[in-house]
């Protein structure tokens, strides 16, 4: 799977970024009220998952006080560097200090954050009554010390310790393996060849392939999901096409495509794989066209399943958006659907089936459609482009994993794939001159993987994302790119040599409570010897006005109070007892992001007949389908995401909004800075973001989790805009 792990590195950083924010106005940080304070309020950030607070130590009488592990304004709703660290602005609110003197030959308090076991012990800063904002943090499990000093300077700790707190992350601790009296075992992933069955044979199901590293216990070894196993097998496998490579297609205004849905064979690791693809190519063909531009698409499902095609992130016309029962029929196998689209936002979209996304979409159905902006100037310049569409594969020595016929497996966090690939391969290559700039197009097809993505080395800027340019161009250490999401970067490579392109996380082994690096490695970027002249633009960043001025015309709905509030949650029925219980234990810590599937077997085993996730109207009570949101056109409507951390299993959800373009206005009430028009927003567990729904384009859509997975398992809704 080529993912290196390293475990126990208790390695940590303080974050300069941290120190840098202190110097900007932090004004709007600085008026609110710390969600931490005060009594809990519904719809607020999980004071569970992002306060910590403050206890006196031994001897001390007077003061207490709380941290709020804020978030660090980002262009990503979750910060992280690009090791995989989550990284948190700690707000420090303290009450009832006495002067330091009163404790011994003090002046100062100061606080420290120390990695669990105190191997390592950094200076935060100079602390009091009242709030204080400090450097960011960016360690797995961390304490907090507040300590009375002699002096501000000191670096070291040196005098009396005064208040203490623990992360929430430190709560994570090995369960009690004995009341499973099973002990743990390193899983072994062999098994019967399932996908080597004839056509009349039954598919079976055996055991998923472990990550690395990772150990089961045998209670999870014997769980198998409780569903049909399905994987494309036509009845003449020799007929069927090998794959080939996706090919750019420009259509003018008035052309029309024909796109096949269809099976293919596939190469891999020594072996042949049954997939679908959209016209052979997986990717899917890359489709150009210009900013306004009309055309037809005509359809023709040559699956053994019936499917739609969805243009994700597009405002055409409704009847075109391809959900299967709101806007069209599914398209039976051997029928046609015809497509009619409109552009009218230039950006980076793909398109994909609305039917079991978690099979089609993940057996190759995917492909970029890139809308071209009339402006010359739209991007800044670059050297080259690529369009880059990420995905993961889930797959053992027979082959695929099987998916569950009438409903999802992995039903809990979604199907991980073990293979990282790049356009549909598992090696990226692509060779660039010295001080080339690249402008890179990101687009998320996974199920449910999150990635955060970096060229070691090579200096990046994010300049794009869903729906259009950010305000301004903005330097990052890495991209963090959702399912369904889409980034635009641009990476100077200055070499020589060659720069890898990785996906570096920390991972969490939910047994025993640790925290690991995983980073996989995705491709390479050769450089050549040839020395370029060099972009010199790239050195500054730059302001899109065209995009500023149309997002100030929305700044008078910013502060308008909430108008929807939507809890993201769920529920179980039916999950074996073992899971249950792991799952009981396992919620003591719900970590922001999921990065990888560390719970491979437990996972697997739960189906969508057993796990509901949930969208449900605040106000009303009403959930998922039940829901009937209703605006006119023209509203523009403050829309509050809560991500429910109180639920059985809490996990990040990239939540996309049919038809429509959305300004994510503040994440766990940080206000975001640099907007962007976006189409699908990652919420962390236990988080919350504002967003406002520009609701211009008339029809019935869908909101949904993008999680394959979870929207098969009925986390969706449905609004309508007259
Ligand atoms: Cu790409 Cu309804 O989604
Ligand atoms: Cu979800």
């Amino acid at each position: 799977m080529g993912a290196a792990i390293r475990y126990g590195t208790v390695r940590w950083l303080i974050s300069r970024v941290g120190v840098f924010a202190l110097a900007c106005p932090l004004s709007p940080l600085l008026a609110q009220t710390s969600f931490c304070e005060g009594p809990e309020a519904a719809g607020t950030p999980s004071r569970d998952l992002y306060c910590i607070e403050l206890v006196p130590a031994v001897g001390i009488r007077a003061g207490t006080g709380r941290v709020e592990l804020g978030r660090t304004a980002s262009p990503f709703t979750v910060d992280v560097t690009a090791d995989g660290r989550l990284r948190y602005t700690p707000t420090f609110t303290l009450t009832g200090l006495g002067q330091p003197s009163s404790l011994g030959p003090y002046s100062t308090y100061v606080a420290w954050v120390a990695s669990p076991a105190m191997e390592t012990i950094e200076r935060l800063g100079v602390v009091s009554n009242g709030r204080t904002v400090l450097p960011a943090i960016s360690l797995d499990k961390f304490t907090i010390l507040i300590t009375a000093e002699a002096s501000v300077a000191t670096q070291e700790m040196k005098g009396r310790l005064v208040l203490r707190g623990m992360s929430p992350s430190t709560r994570l601790q090995p369960p009690d393996f004995m009341q499973f009296a099973l002990g743990s075992a390193p899983a072994d992933s062999t098994g019967h060849a399932h996908h080597a069955a004839a056509p009349g044979d039954s598919l079976r199901w055996t055991m998923v392939p472990m990550p690395a590293g990772i150990s089961m216990l045998p209670a999870e070894m014997t769980l198998r999901p409780n569903a049909t196993p399905y994987l494309p097998r036509p009845s003449n496998p020799a007929a069927v096409p090998m794959v080939q490579p996706r090919q750019l297609v420009r259509l003018g205004s008035g052309d029309t495509l024909r796109l096949t849905a269809g099976i293919v064979r596939r190469p891999f690791k020594g072996d042949t794989l049954t997939m679908f693809a959209f016209n052979g190519q997986q990717p899917g063909p890359l489709l150009q066209v210009a900013q306004g531009a009309e055309v037809t698409v005509e359809l023709t499902n040559a699956l053994d399943q019936p499917t739609t095609i969805h243009w994700h992130g597009i405002r055409l016309d409704n009847a075109n958006d391809g959900v299967p029962d709101l806007t069209q029929q599914p398209v039976a196998p051997g029928g046609r659907f015809t497509y009619r689209l409109r552009f009218p936002d230039a950006g980076i979209y793909w398109y994909h089936p609305h039917v079991r996304e978690d099979i089609q979409q993940d057996l190759g159905l995917y492909g970029n459609l890139m809308v071209r902006s009339p402006r010359a100037d739209y991007f800044s310049p670059a050297n080259r482009e690529e369009v880059l569409m990420l995905d993961d594969l889930l797959a053992d020595d027979n082959g695929l994993v099987p998916f569950g016929e009438g409903t999802p497996t992995h039903a809990l966090m979604g199907r991980f794939g073990n293979v990282m690939l790049v356009n549909g391969e598992p090696r990226y290559e692509l060779e660039v001159g010295r001080r080339d700039v690249v402008r890179f197009f990101l687009t998320n097809v996974s199920n449910t993987r999150t990635f955060n993505l970096s060229f070691p080395g090579a200096r990046m800027k994010v300049v794009a994302s869903d729906v259009g340019n950010y305000e301004r161009e903005a330097w990052v250490e890495s991209v963090v790119i959702a399912p369904a999401e889409r980034y635009v970067v641009h990476v100077r490579f200055d070499g020589p040599g060659s720069v890898p392109l990785v996906n570096r996380v920390r991972a969490l082994d939910h047994l025993y409570g640790r925290f690991y690096s995983e980073t996989d490695t995705l491709g390479y970027v050769l450089l050549s010897s040839m020395l370029r002249i060099g972009n010199q633009s790239f050195d500054s960043l730059r302001a899109d006005e065209a995009t500023r001025a149309d997002i100030a015309r929305y700044r008078r709905h910013m502060t308008r109070p909430v108008d929807k509030t939507l809890v993201l949650t769920m529920e179980t029925t039916g999950l074996p007892f073992f899971t249950r219980q792991i799952m009981q234990l396992d919620s003591i810590y719900f970590t922001p992001v999921e990065w990888s599937g560390t719970m491979p077997g437990m996972n697997w085993a739960a189906t969508g007949d057993q796990v509901r996730w949930i969208l449900r109207d605040a106000a009303t009570g009403k959930e998922n389908m039940d829901i009937d949101w209703s605006f006119r056109r023209g509203d523009v409507v403050k829309v509050r995401l809560a991500n429910e951390r109180r639920s059985f299993h809490g996990m990040q959800h990239p939540i996309h909004f049919h038809g429509q373009r959305f300004l994510v206005l503040s994440v766990n009430g940080v206000p975001n800075t640099n907007l962007v028009w976006k189409d699908t927003v990652l919420l962390p567990a236990g988080a919350t973001a504002d967003i406002l729904l520009d609701a211009s384009n008339p029809g019935r859509w869908m909101v949904h989790c993008h999680i394959a997975e979870h929207l098969s398992a009925h986390m969706m809704m449905a609004f309508t805009v007259q």
